[in-house]
């Protein structure tokens, strides 16, 4: 087999994260999802190809992104879904998740797709069920499909990973978004500063492969691409900022970087505290592709569905 020939299928049976996913596999996904993407803009836009799939997504934290573009993508698959939130379910009365994941498949689920509070969620999930398994966001730990879908946006925009900069700006310590970007980024040969209060920024960050700076303009010199990430008030208390306002002062996004800075995107993940981590103006200039993201989600979301699904791992 010749190493360098593209991958036709993945070699991991779960998605729980980017850090041990290979080049050549990142590439097949986006490669898929660009194909995908071309479905979304059909005048029927959904295709057999998952008929007679089952997918269960369990969402036992919040979501409005990540929750409806996998149901989207589970739709315009032609896949059955049931979907599941914490409220209104059996978890209020005290069941397990391990024993809520087991009520699930058997009703006889092939892919569960799971957004928990706590890290590891995805992982442990997979030795509780058959069914494969999607890590759509799991504490602090990893959100790889929105990685994914970030190097989709960002594959459009630029022409290869080798030379780019990527800066990532925010709240690093408690991001799931961050450290899924900077796996899967470092893997595909870019470059990325993290750009963060010292009290933001993890101990030891350097050791995967990854430039710090406390000093936005620092972060932004060279930049191709600013990506923003939520300022997470509900994962640690107001001991780690002096202020919101301080912070948008230091590390908030205007219109001033963008004239500085005429090529480079902004991007965010979404929920955007507007004022904070980036300015009105700036969240809906034309070199802001954080509405690009959303759509590239669900195109994303489709590949790893019929990867992981019709995949032999
Ligand atoms: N980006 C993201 O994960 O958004 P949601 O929390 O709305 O899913």
């Amino acid at each position: 087999m010749d190493p360098a020939a593209p991958l036709t299928s993945l070699k991991h049976r779960h998605l729980l994260g980017l850090s041990t996913y290979s080049a050549p596999e990142i590439g097949l996904i986006l490669e898929t999802a660009r194909e995908f993407r071309e479905v979304l803009e059909r005048p029927i836009r959904q295709v057999p190809t998952l008929r007679g799939y089952t997918v269960a997504n369990l969402f036992f934290e919040p979501s409005t992104r990540t929750r409806l573009s996998f149901e989207l993508a589970e739709k315009r698959l032609s896949a059955e879904s049931v979907s599941f939130t914490r409220s209104g379910s059996s978890l209020t009365k005290g069941e397990s998740l391990r024993d809520t994941a087991r009520n699930i498949e058997a009703m006889k689920v092939d892919l569960a797709v799971i957004r928990h509070t706590s890290p590891g969620a995805a992982h442990f999930l997979t030795r509780c069920i058959e069914a494969r398994v999607i890590n759509a966001g799991d504490g602090a730990h990893e959100h790889p499909t929105q990685a994914l879908l970030d190097l989709l946006t960002m594959s459009e925009h630029f022409p290869s990973f080798e030379d780019l900069r990527v800066s990532i700006i925010g709240d690093i310590a408690h991001s799931r978004v961050a450290r899924s970007n900077i796996f899967g980024l470092t893997t595909l040969g870019a470059s990325v500063t993290l750009c963060a209060p010292p009290t933001l920024l993890p101990v030891r960050v350097e050791e995967l492969g990854v430039r710090t700076t406390s000093h936005l303009e620092e972060a932004l010199d060279g930049c191709d691409v600013a990506m923003a990430l939520r300022i997470q008030r509900e994962r640690f208390g107001a001991s780690l900022l002096p202020s919101l306002r301080e912070y948008a002062i230091r590390f908030g996004l205007r219109m001033r970087h963008l004239r500085e800075h005429p090529d480079m995107i902004v991007m965010h993940p979404g929920p955007i505290n507007r004022g904070v981590e980036v300015d009105h103006d700036v969240a809906d200039h034309e070199r802001a592709v954080i509405l690009d993201q959303v759509t590239n989600g669900v195109a994303v979301r489709m590949a790893v569905l019929y990867l992981l699904a019709t995949g032999s791992a």
